[in-house]
């Protein structure tokens, strides 16, 4: 059976992302970084989301504070000062396990032999894990990353966040010879929940109603900034695959994160000239990934909305 660990940056829509998986999945850990808010605030928020949830049985380890270079960029002005504005759910009497993150996702290598990694934030604690156990790689099956694009970006007109948060640590784990997935903005931020399914949340039980507020204050920073009339549900759709695999259509691709670039460091550049040009060229490289090209979007946000509606 294929144990999970969701690395996350609670955060919005990885709250939902957390739910989705947790209500399918065999999720053996939940592990935190910065990102859409602090260290201190990310993993608070998994705990309270967890336990909100129900899954007061997975365990919450956190990690890094920063980027491997640089300082902290997090992502408040959409996700307010808490990381989770408008949430209503309870706080957890739980606090975080004592272990890293970095060694939790070492540790559950060694302790189960088909582990997945669901990456939803900035890719600082598996950089690290990879950098202090250089024989991670072969015991990690796949990591699914919500992050980069093949095309614009939201940081930046280059690049996605989590990748711009931490361009080096996402090189690190795009060149570390793991299968990877990698859902971008080019298929995340085209779609999300409404303000129809949002009014449903508001009358729904337990964790949907906990985090209606929550979307809705989601929703709001969304046509604010982006002019969306929708949330993207950016993170649940790095679980899907593990949930209905012929609701997001991957292409085998080859991607590179610039890292040097004035004016596009933090950007996932995709070769997709394969696909142009009609096949293998003296240019073309070997695909490193698997990158989402085409979602169900109907089916996707019906799918969290109904995880986010029961018990
Ligand atoms: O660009 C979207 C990503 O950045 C999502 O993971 C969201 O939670 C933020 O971390
Ligand atoms: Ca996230």
């Amino acid at each position: 059976m294929t144990s999970f660990i969701i690395d996350c940056d609670p955060g919005h829509d990885d709250a939902v992302a957390i739910v989705v998986a947790g209500r399918h999945l065999d999720v053996i850990g939940v592990t935190t970084v910065f990102g859409n808010s602090t260290i201190e605030n990310t993993t608070r928020n998994a705990l309270n989301i967890l336990d909100g949830a129900g899954f007061e049985h997975i365990p919450v380890a956190a990690g890094a504070s920063g980027p491997l270079v640089g300082l902290a960029k997090t992502g408040e002005g959409i996700h307010g000062k808490s990381g989770l504005d408008g949430a209503t759910v309870p706080r957890s009497s739980r606090e975080a396990i004592d272990q890293d993150a970095a060694d939790f996702i070492i540790q559950a290598s060694h302790e189960h032999d088909d582990l997945v990694i669901i990456a939803v934030a900035p890719e600082t604690n598996l950089a690290i894990a990879l950098e202090r156990d250089p024989t991670l790689a072969s015991r990690v099956s796949e990591i699914s990353i919500m992050g980069g694009s093949t095309t614009h970006g939201n940081a930046t007109a280059a690049a996605e966040y989590n990748i711009y948060a931490d361009p080096e640590a996402a090189s690190i784990v795009f060149e570390s010879g793991i299968p990877i997935r990698m859902v971008g903005l080019n298929v995340t931020s085209t779609f999300g929940v409404t303000q129809t399914e949002l009014d449903r949340l508001h009358a729904a039980n337990g964790i949907g109603r906990e985090l209606a507020g929550a979307l809705q204050f989601y929703l709001d920073r969304q046509t604010s900034t982006y002019e969306h009339s929708y949330a993207p549900m950016h993170d649940t759709c790095a679980v899907i695959p593990y949930i209905n695999p012929l609701w997001i259509e991957y292409q085998p691709l080859h991607v590179v994160v610039e890292c040097a670039g004035t004016h596009t460091r933090g950007m996932t550049l995709c070769d997709t000239r394969g696909s142009v040009i009609g096949g293998e060229n003296e240019n073309s490289q070997t695909a490193n990934a698997k990158v989402a090209i085409m979602a169900d979007a109907d089916a996707i946000i019906a799918q969290a909305i109904a995880d986010l509606s029961h018990d």
